[in-house]
């Protein structure tokens, strides 16, 4: 086996042009269509919660995590979560998240919810919700709503709307920014 020769390590101001084109090439222009998309307006990503891979200089995947309100509570919304394309395969989007639901754990959080294929995220420890317990806006396929309890012994018992949790750039209905 070869030795592994990437790192994970904290997401600088500098990787953020990296860090949207890495989104862009994965998800493509669609994804400000998706639900999670509508949680991220206006918003920023967690501090301290959001982690990169590199190798030689190069970015090769990125993990944020975006706050989000969930009936009465507060809760972390993982994503996006991306791995170049040509690297995929190499354990480093496990990695990324191992990275992030520790740093969220550190800082106290209860519990991460996402919207993705479960048995990938099986791998980390995310269950399926039970459907109908959270609502996401817009579509969401529910079998694909899976969460995450950070808090030892302690089951995820959100139940309601998925929400923004606060609001840092204030955009008006066509996006733009109110000035
Ligand atoms: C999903 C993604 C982040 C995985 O990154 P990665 O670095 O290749 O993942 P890892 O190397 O840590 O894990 C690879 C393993 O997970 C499996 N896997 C990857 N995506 C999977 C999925 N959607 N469903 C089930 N298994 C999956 C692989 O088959 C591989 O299995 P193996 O270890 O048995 O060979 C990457 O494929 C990606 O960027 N995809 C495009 C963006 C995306 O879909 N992000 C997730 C949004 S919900």
């Amino acid at each position: 086996m070869s030795e592994q020769s990437w790192q994970i390590r904290p997401e600088s101001t500098e990787d953020a042009p990296l860090v949207a084109a890495l989104n862009e090439a994965s998800f493509g222009p669609g994804r400000y269509a998706k639900s999670a998309y509508r949680l991220r307006d206006g918003v920023d990503p967690v501090a301290g919660l959001s982690f990169v891979a590199v190798e030689n200089g190069e970015l090769l995947g990125s993990i944020r995590f975006w706050p989000v309100a969930i009936g009465m509570e507060k809760s972390l919304l993982l994503g996006p979560l991306a791995v170049q394309c040509d690297q995929r395969g190499r354990g480093i989007g496990i990695a990324l998240m191992k990275s992030g639901i520790e740093a969220a754990r550190a800082q106290g959080h209860a519990g991460i919810v996402l919207v993705g294929d479960e048995p990938y995220y099986v791998r980390v420890g995310f269950a399926r919700i039970a459907p109908g317990r959270i609502h996401f806006p817009g579509p969401v396929d529910p079998e694909r709503i899976l969460g995450l309890s950070l808090r030892q012994n302690v089951m995820l018992t959100l139940k309601g709307e998925v929400r923004r949790s606060r609001i840092d750039h204030p955009v008006c209905a066509d996006g733009a920014a109110v000035g």
